[in-house]
């Protein structure tokens, strides 16, 4: 195979789709769900990286998934609408609170060697107004803790929530929220947090790490530190629908239930062609047609931070209304107060040497009222002038007792 470096390095959590997948009697709509939703991640991933094709990107295709549906479970009309559409499905249809449920409860089975966690929070202004219903119908499909706060006390407010983010990244996502993000008209944070620790199946031997050249897309090379190993791994060549070929290669973790995927095209070509291919159906197709034999395998340790806001992405996928102060409908949660997302951000952070891997990653959607208009009501007998503005003249007046 030809080397793995050449192109600039890029990750996507896979995590999630290979552990769903392992545990024991899924309800019939889980694995439809595990696919459409992984789909809408990576197509999401997908504009993120079209859209800064030189950076390092980490993103979690199922935190994005997870904050996105709930938001669907609080949205109603048409925001609901673009929400199900872009997703691919609705929480509406007949077994996918209960596919939903599932698949969170699978992906961190506790009987698993690998550790994954996945937490959810809704963190609500303590006395707004929430639809009759809204609770029990949230709690049916999601496992989240409800926590009350006040945001009038924002930095407080803040603090309560990037506290929860790191207690449940392991302390790898600390201050996820920066300063500014919420005031004393935010009512609503859903947040998602993943924290992964996986050791390889077979780790590299630390002694074996040197300085090689990385090749960038630019041309120029950078030495870093390489692991490498001899055994036996399973790979294989793949070609994008625009006939990009590339190498895929497999690192599993102890366990077996996950994975790591690497991809890298063969030329110095960029990445962009083959992010835009990538969903659940491409990651399978990819494990099927896998070759296991023994290889010497090089790759670079590498640690990513990465911070994405993933409005701009989410109204490229046509989700656009939620965002739209005027237009948002989130009557399914409050129809005391209108509501819209502020803020979609997503925060992931990534190590990979020797041993094995350990990542985390923080989503959330920052939800605010709209500040509502001063409302001036003539609902009383009044006066009118109609006065001609240059001259001064006034060209009409009266008065209307009942319209
Ligand atoms: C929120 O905090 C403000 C300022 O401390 C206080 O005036 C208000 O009563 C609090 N609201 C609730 C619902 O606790
Ligand atoms: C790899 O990183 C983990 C933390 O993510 C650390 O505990 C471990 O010691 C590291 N292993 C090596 C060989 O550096
Ligand atoms: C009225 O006239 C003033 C200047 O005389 C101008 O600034 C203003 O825009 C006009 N208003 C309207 C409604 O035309």
């Amino acid at each position: 195979m030809s080397p793995l470096a050449g192109a600039l390095l890029r990750l996507l959590l896979l995590a999630g789709v290979a552990a769903a997948a392992a545990c024991a009697v899924p309800p019939p709509a889980a694995s439809r769900l595990a696919r459409l939703s992984t789909d809408f991640g990576a197509r999401l991933f997908g504009v993120l990286a079209r859209r800064s094709p030189d950076r390092n990107v980490a993103f979690s295709p199922h935190g994005a998934a997870s904050v996105l549906a709930m938001l669907q479970a609080a949205a109603g009309g048409e925001t609901r609408g673009q929400l199900e559409r872009a997703m691919a499905y609705s929480l509406g249809e007949k077994g996918v609170p209960r596919a939903l449920r599932w698949l969170q409860q699978a992906l961190s089975d506790p009987a698993k060697e690998e550790l994954v966690e996945t937490a959810e929070a809704l963190f609500v202004q303590r006395d707004l107004p929430l639809t009759p219903g809204f609770m029990p119908r949230f709690h049916q499909m999601f496992r989240q803790t409800v926590k009350q706060v006040n945001f009038t006390e924002s930095e407080r407010a803040r603090g309560i929530i990037n506290d929860w983010v790191q207690q449940h990244t392991a302390g790898m996502i600390q201050d996820f929220l920066p300063a500014g993000t919420m005031d004393e008209m935010t009512r609503l944070v859903l947040v998602n947090a993943i924290h992964f620790k996986g050791h390889w199946r077979t780790p590299f031997p630390v002694a074996a790490t040197r300085q090689r050249l990385f090749h960038k897309l630019d041309g120029s090379s950078v030495a870093v530190p390489m692991m490498e190993q001899t055994g036996k791994f399973c790979y294989g060549e793949f070609s994008t629908p625009a006939q990009v070929g590339y190498d895929v290669i497999e690192l599993p973790y102890q366990g077996e239930t996950l994975s790591m995927f690497i991809a890298a095209p063969f030329e110095n070509a960029p990445l962009s062609a083959l992010a835009a291919a990538l969903d659940a159906q491409l990651v399978a197709e990819w494990k099927s047609n896998l070759l296991c034999a023994t290889r010497l395998l090089v790759l670079p340790k590498f640690s990513l931070e990465t911070e994405s806001d993933l409005r701009e992405p989410l109204r490229a996928l046509g989700v656009t209304a939620m965002f739209d102060a005027h237009a948002a409908d989130f009557s399914s949660l409050s129809d005391q107060e209108s509501l819209f997302v502020a803020q979609a951000l997503q925060k992931v952070k990534i190590d990979v040497n020797e041993s094995g891997t350990e990542a985390a990653s923080a989503t959330a959607a920052v939800v605010y009222a709209r500040m509502a208009p001063l409302e001036v009501v003539m609902n009383k007998p009044f006066l009118f002038v109609v006065k001609h503005n240059l001259t001064g003249a006034l060209l009409f007046m009266g008065q209307v007792m009942e319209p």
